[in-house]
C-alpha cells in the first residue's frame, strides 16, 4: 500500500478521498514544520506520496530524505516552493491546484482595489475609535475606479478574471503586461497589451499583480519601477511577497507617491515590515485570497485526486510541466 505524508492537514474532504482510496496515511502534521523537522520526518516515514504547503521548503534535501518518493502534490497554485530541477533528477511527479482558486483569488483582489481606493480599512478603525462626530464635506476621501486603467501585471487565469471584474463591474480600463499577448483580454474587455512593463507603469492608476514566482519575477518591482506608476497610485499584490522589494515599496508609499497599498502576500511572510503594520494607507491580509471553504475543499479535492490518479498509474491531470 502506498504511503502518504501531509505535512499539515488539508479540509477533511481530501484526507477522506485519500483514505477511501486505499492508499496509507502514514503521516498528517497538525503545525508548520521546519525543515529539518521535515526531513527527520520524512526519513521515519519513508513515504511514496508528499502533500506540501506553500510554506514548506521542498528543496532536493528535503525530496531526497525520502527516497521511495515518487509524487509530490502541492495544496497551491503556486510552487515556487518547490526546487522542479531537483524533483527531474529524482524523477518525482509534482502537481498543483490550478483553475480552482482563480474565482476566489480575483474577488478578494477586487476587494483589496475597493478597499484601497474607498479607504475601508482606515474608515473602520476610524469609527471604532469614536472618532466619526459628524458628517464632514471632506472626511476620508477615497478615490473612484470608473474610467481609471488597471495595469494588470501577469495576464494568466488570475489576472485576466481581476481585468473581467473590474472592467465589467467597474468600468475600468484595462492595460496588462505579460510575455505574452492574451487575446481573450482583447477580446472581452478591449484591453491593451504592453509588451514592456516599463512603458505600462506610467499609465497605470491601480496596479494588480499576478505573476508566479519565477527566477524572472523575483524582486521584478523595486524602487525605479513603482515611481514609474502615476503619481497617487494604488498598488495590489496577492500573487507572490517576493515579486516586489519590500523595503522599497514602503519608501515609495512614505514618500507619498502611491494613494495606497493592498497586500495579501508579503517577501519575508509571515514577517510583514513593521512600517507596512503602521502606515493608514495600507490594506493587509494574511495570505487568505484563497481561502473561502469551497475553493480550499477543492483545492483539498484536487491533491488527492492527483495522487490517487498517479497510483492508479494514470497521468496526474495538474501535473507541473519540468521545462
Ligand atoms: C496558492 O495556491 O498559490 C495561493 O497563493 C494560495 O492562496
Amino acid at each position: 500500500m502506498a504511503k502518504v505524508f501531509i505535512t499539515r492537514h488539508i479540509p477533511e474532504i481530501g484526507i477522506e478521498k485519500l483514505k477511501n482510496s486505499g492508499l496509507d496515511l502514514v503521516y498528517i502534521g497538525d503545525r508548520q514544520l521546519s525543515k529539518k523537522e521535515l526531513i527527520e520526518k520524512l526519513k521515519e516515514h519513508n513515504p511514496d506520496a508528499l502533500v506540501c504547503l506553500l510554506t514548506d521548503t521542498i528543496d532536493k534535501e528535503v525530496l531526497s530524505s525520502a527516497p521511495n518518493l515518487k509524487i509530490c502534490s502541492t495544496y497551491s497554485v503556486g510552487f515556487g516552493h518547490i526546487d522542479l530541477k531537483a524533483a527531474e533528477e529524482l524523477g518525482i511527479v509534482v502537481t498543483h491546484t490550478p483553475g480552482v482558486l482563480t474565482e476566489t483569488v480575483a474577488e478578494h483582489t477586487a476587494g483589496l482595489i475597493c478597499a484601497a481606493t474607498q479607504r475601508i480599512v482606515e474608515a473602520d478603525k476610524f469609527t471604532r475609535a469614536g472618532k466619526y462626530t459628524g458628517w464632514e464635506p471632506e472626511l476620508l476621501l477615497g478615490l473612484d475606479l470608473k474610467g481609471k486603467t488597471l495595469g494588470v501585471l501577469g495576464a494568466g487565469r488570475i489576472g485576466t478574471r481581476v481585468a473581467e471584474i473590474m472592467h465589467h463591474g467597474f468600468s475600468m480600463r484595462i492595460i496588462y503586461h505579460d510575455v505574452a499577448e492574451n487575446n481573450y483580454l482583447h477580446d472581452v474587455v478591449d484591453a491593451d497589451f504592453y509588451p514592456e512593463l516599463e512603458k505600462m507603469l506610467p499609465n497605470v492608476d491601480v496596479l494588480t499583480v499576478h505573476v508566479p514566482l519565477l527566477p524572472s519575477t523575483i524582486h521584478l518591482l523595486d524602487k525605479k519601477k513603482l515611481l514609474m506608476l502615476k503619481k497617487g497610485a494604488v498598488f495590489v499584490n496577492t500573487s507572490r511577497g517576493k515579486v516586489v522589494v519590500e523595503s522599497d515599496l514602503v519608501d515609495v508609499l512614505e514618500s507619498g507617491h502611491l494613494f495606497a497599498v493592498a497586500l495579501d502576500v508579503y517577501e519575508f511572510e509571515p514577517e510583514i515590515t513593521k512600517k507596512l503594520l503602521e502606515l493608514p494607507n495600507t490594506v493587509l491580509t494574511p495570505h487568505i485570497a484563497s481561502a473561502s471553504k469551497e475553493t480550499r475543499d477543492k483545492m483539498a479535492e484536487m491533491v488527492a485526486d492527483n495522487i490517487i490518479a498517479f497510483f492508479k498509474g494514470e497521468s496526474p491531470k495538474n501535473q507541473v510541466k519540468f521545462s
